[in-house]
């Protein structure tokens, strides 16, 4: 027992005992040493006693050089004590003697860890039995119980959704984690990294909770790895990238149902009452189509814009995911990651599985600030030049569809260019010589230009750009093939498939199979082929079906599970190699719309395509959904004729985001020409305080015949008022917010619509104290209007 007092451990030498398995001693530990809230005790104790203790120790000598454990390994030969029992005393006396200089000294029994940020923190306690506890964000902490372990474990005692479920080499279904260490190795630089190492007292098997608080953002990023010396490969049935737990009073979900061209559309806020409520996708190569990654919890009832605590969560995963909130009736546990649907991963001797990022934001002043918080961070950390202003884009997709060759498209620069645009991006349909890509059944795949169309190439059609003055971009759609290809012809075996099934098709096109390492050097040719011609600086990456039939004949048969998650991260190599390699290079994520829209994708991307809807009256709603975790550097929006609105009207809603186009200017009456050149104008005007500046949202318009947002420079000098009435209705003064009271602006309208009646305010000046007090009211008073308004000093 010396070592016990020596080395700290006397917490753990009062529970040793009940932490040793199979020695009936849960109901002890948890019913009396954990309190009441929720006794264990009647929980079926049984389990089989752990033999082969000591040849883990062997193993963990081999495996953790530099720290030895023979001569604990001797002390126990010595001692008639349960070999179980000194083990876990040994464990933590190991940590003391041999861990790195930054570790955590204390006692096991007494260490708290808090991940911190400015104004929020996650706090963890290693309590009895030597696990890891948290304490319910926003909650005092209280008695830990074992309903509170920070990342549960499955088979062993507890029985709620578990963040980690694991089959050891040998069959075991159970799994025990204690606490190690921590360690801060970076603890200055305002995202500091916590790692909380934890292992099976029984099992080679290590699980570090890592975490990126960055301070002033109030952001906390957070991951699981997991490494094994098991004797064989152990698979990993779940392992959340994040299981923290909230309380169950008074809290709120809000999600976003959608579908295709419905993205975001349809946010939901729901309380979350006891049982589970699930949020997911089996979609494999991409996160979203009907549900998104990213969700607020807010805890003090419905969430608001300025006031109440509010948590952000945002899963950077681009494929199946499941964020799970169990409500057991104490507490709310939110658990999120890979989807474990059809995903068991086998995880051999001395690999390490890492879990996607959870992305974390707090407030406690409500959604508003929030987003801002979330904003500054994806702007610095999030995507690529977040602190660069995107240029003006003219799209040939809803102008020519796949209708065009290289007079066609070459026809569009002068009167893109007279309209102030800077960038041309030419969409599908300019490949596939075999099979012509002529509509969406043949020639992905075949990515060498069409002859007939672009006889000489993309060269002369991109020179052709930069010698009027526009950046030239091209649309690719690497990960895909159509049955009717050249691909195809030659690889059928590259595809994903089922075998023995009827192929599914998806929009004529099936996914090829990026687990398989030729694939993954095709796709890289055919991305470095293109993007290295020539005065191409941008690029839309598509991905317009998902998986139905996932199978791959590159997997062997017991690796097929595994195919979700492997082609996910070889896609992310490929980003990461594309990005790497053509830094300068501007890149659009697609994914028949909004498909892709979450972080792990995004963190090599500029931008992304919300939705393939463009009608500006489902845009404000939509765009008003992704500014909860997208600031409006990287929505894309575009005016298009979709829904036939006026074009005043579609320019201003484009105007609130990362402006762009998507019209046969040559078809435009001289009124409309007028109208788009005006907004282009202003979009130069304004894009510095509307991309870079903080989102204040004013007005939401679900259900509503009106919007409302504004954008605020970070230095206060000005401001850009967006009014969006949707419907005929009440058009009331409109009330910005984040100025500087004590500033004078003045009032000017950005390119009015034509023949409408000035704002009474036009050229006025106020102090902001009285802009955000009385409000300004619009020009736009009747549906399908809208108001650009910009106060500037
Ligand atoms: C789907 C995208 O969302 C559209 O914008 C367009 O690029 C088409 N694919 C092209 O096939």
């Amino acid at each position: 027992m010396g070592l016990c007092l020596t080395s700290g451990l006397a917490g753990r030498c009062e529970l040793g005992q009940l932490a040793v398995r199979g020695e009936n001693l849960r109901g002890q530990a948890f019913g009396e040493g954990f309190g009441a809230r929720r006794s264990l005790g009647n929980v079926p104790l049984a389990g089989p006693a752990i033999e082969p203790v000591p040849n883990f120790l062997e193993r963990r000598n081999v495996r953790d050089k530099g720290r030895s454990f023979l001569g604990i390994s001797s002390i126990m030969k010595m001692h008639c004590v349960s070999r179980l029992r000194w083990f876990v005393l040994l464990q933590g006396v190991a940590g003391l003697w041999l861990a790195p200089a930054s570790v955590s000294a204390q006692p096991a029994a007494a260490v708290k860890i808090s991940v911190a940020t400015k104004n929020f923190a996650v706090d963890f306690e290693v309590g009895e039995g030597g696990r890891l506890y948290q304490h319910a964000v926003g909650v005092a902490p209280g008695k830990l119980q074992r309903a509170d372990e920070a990342y549960p474990q499955a088979g062993d005692g507890y029985i709620w959704e578990p963040a980690l479920q694991i089959v050891h080499a040998d069959g075991n279904t159970s799994t025990v984690l204690i606490y190690d260490s921590f360690t801060r190795p970076n603890a200055s630089d305002g995202r500091e990294l916590t790692r909380i190492q934890l292992h099976d007292p029984a099992y080679p098997l290590q699980v570090t909770l890592c975490f990126r608080a960055d301070r002033d953002r109030d952001v906390v990023e957070q991951w699981t790895e997991i490494v094994q010396h098991e004797a064989g490969a152990v698979t990993l049935e779940r392992m959340a990238s994040t299981a923290w737990l909230l309380p169950a009073t008074n809290i709120y979900l809000t999600h976003f149902f959608g579908d295709w061209a419905k993205e975001m559309l349809s946010p939901i806020t729901e309380a979350i009452t006891p049982g589970m409520k699930v949020l997911d996708s089996k979609l494999g190569v991409r996160a979203d189509q009907f549900r998104n990654t990213s969700f607020v919890l807010s805890l003090d009832g419905p969430p608001a814009e300025n006031h109440g605590r509010v948590l952000a969560g945002s899963l950077a995963w681009s494929g199946s995911f499941q964020c799970a909130f169990e409500n057991d009736g104490d507490q709310v546990r939110a658990l999120c990651g890979v989807n474990p649907f059809a995903s068991a991963y086998h995880l051999k001797p001395g690999e390490t599985f890492t879990t996607p990022i959870m992305i974390w934001a707090w407030s406690a002043n409500g959604l508003g600030d929030l987003s801002r918080k979330l904003h500054r961070w994806a702007r610095d950390f999030g995507l690529r030049d977040g602190h660069q202003i995107r240029a003006v884009l003219l799209n040939n997709w809803e102008a020519t569809g796949f209708d065009f060759d290289f007079q066609r498209i070459t026809g569009l620069y002068a009167p893109a260019k007279a309209m102030g645009t800077e960038l041309f991006l030419l969409d599908d349909g300019w490949f596939g010589n075999k099979h012509p890509r002529v509509n969406d059944a043949a020639g992905l795949g075949d990515w060498q230009p069409n002859r007939q169309r672009l006889p000489d190439g993309l060269a002369p059609l991109a020179a052709a750009a930069v010698k009027r003055g526009l950046r030239f971009g091209i649309w690719i759609e690497p990960e895909m093939v159509n049955p009717k290809s050249d691909l195809f012809e030659q690889h059928p075996d590259w595809v994903i498939r089922q075998p023995g099934r009827d192929l599914e098709l998806q929009r004529n096109q099936l996914v090829l199979d990026l687990t398989r390492p030729a694939v993954q050097e095709f796709e890289w040719n055919t991305i470095k082929e293109i993007l290295s011609v020539p005065d191409i600086t941008y690029a839309k990456w598509d991905c317009n079906r998902y998986l139905t039939q996932p199978g791959s004949a590159y997997l062997a048969p017991d690796r097929q599970s595994h195919l979700g998650i492997d082609y996910v991260n070889a896609l992310y190599a490929l980003m990461d190699k594309t990005a790497k390699q053509f830094p300068a290079t501007e890149l659009m994520l697609c994914s028949s719309g909004g498909g892709r829209v979450d972080y792990g994708a995004l963190k090599y991307f500029h931008e992304f395509w919300p939705s393939d809807n463009t009608d500006p009256t489902q845009r404000v709603p939509m765009q008003w959904g992704y500014s909860y975790f997208f600031p409006a550097l990287a929505v894309a929006s575009h005016v298009t004729h979709w829904g036939n609105r006026p074009l005043h009207f579609a320019c201003s809603v484009a105007l609130s985001a990362r402006f762009g186009m998507d019209l046969d200017l040559t078809k435009l009456s001289a009124a409309d020409q007028a109208i788009c050149a005006g907004a282009v104008s202003a979009y130069k005007h304004i894009r510095e305080v509307t991309l870079l500046g903080d989102l204040y949202r004013l007005e939401a318009p679900h259900g509503n015949h009106r919007g409302a947002v504004s954008y605020v420079a970070p230095d206060q000098a000005r401001a850009v008022v967006f009014v969006f009435q949707l419907k005929d209705g009440p058009s009331p003064a409109v009330r910005p917010q984040g100025l500087d009271p004590a500033k004078k602006y003045t009032v000017h309208e950005l390119n009015p619509a034509p023949g409408r009646a000035p704002m009474a305010v036009e050229g006025k000046t106020f102090t902001g104290e009285e802009l955000m007090r009385d409000g300004i009211a619009p020009s736009c008073a009747n549906g399908l209007e809208a108001s650009v308004i910009e106060l500037a000093l």
